[in-house]
């Protein structure tokens, strides 16, 4: 099995990733840290500067994963501001932002970004449609996962759907599995 070191501080994705990964054979260890990261609009770009700091700093391949959700009736924010926009507003806050608005299409984007000590770093993208929900609803999720309804998830929000069934159709499974195939091939 091969054996790959995921740069995060959050144990939820660590968690996703490591379930997600085990099918492909990759074993993920948790590089468990805080990274620096990059403020910019573009979430590739994000990613690839902490992938490639932290790649440098361990002599170690190691990938890291960055996400936003953006809401369309927003004009896509908060998108690469989705952390801080969590802290600060949190659910409720997006849900008043949204309030009497009937436009709740919205999509979650991840991107993995993976960086070997001497090589730039490659980025895989995944991406799910779907919708706001008028109210928080599960107690099996994280972050935005109460809100947000993937347009596959027969209606529930992710919170509702739990990690096991989250993780067969999320955006962090999405662009796991291009990672996950890309390591198989050239690996
Ligand atoms: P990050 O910058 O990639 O850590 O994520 C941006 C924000 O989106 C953070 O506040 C996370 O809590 C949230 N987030 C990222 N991925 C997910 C997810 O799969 N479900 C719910 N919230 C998420």
């Amino acid at each position: 099995m091969k054996k790959i070191f995921f740069a995060t501080s959050n144990k939820n994705k660590y968690l996703e990733a490591k379930a997600i990964l085990k099918s492909f054979n990759v074993n993920v260890e948790w590089l468990k840290g805080e990274y620096p990261e990059i403020q910019a609009e573009n979430l590739e770009e994000i990613a690839s500067f902490t992938a490639k700091w932290v790649a440098e700093k361990t002599k170690k391949a190691i990938f890291v994963e960055d996400a936003g959700l953006f809401i369309q009736a927003l004009n896509g924010f908060p998108g690469p501001y989705s952390s801080y926009v969590y802290k600060t507003l949190g659910n409720q806050g997006i849900l008043k932002l949204l309030e009497k608005e009937p436009n709740r299409e919205a999509f979650f984007i991840s991107v993995i970004a993976y960086c070997e000590p001497t090589s730039e770093p490659i980025t895989f993208i995944g991406k799910v449609k779907g919708s706001i929900a008028y109210e928080a609803r599960g107690d099996k999720g994280w972050g935005f996962d109460p809100i947000f309804i993937p347009a596959e998830g027969g209606g529930k929000t992710y919170a509702e759907m739990g990690p096991e069934n989250k993780n067969k159709i999320s955006h962090r499974r999405k662009s796991l599995e291009k990672f996950g195939a890309w390591l198989s091939k050239t690996r």
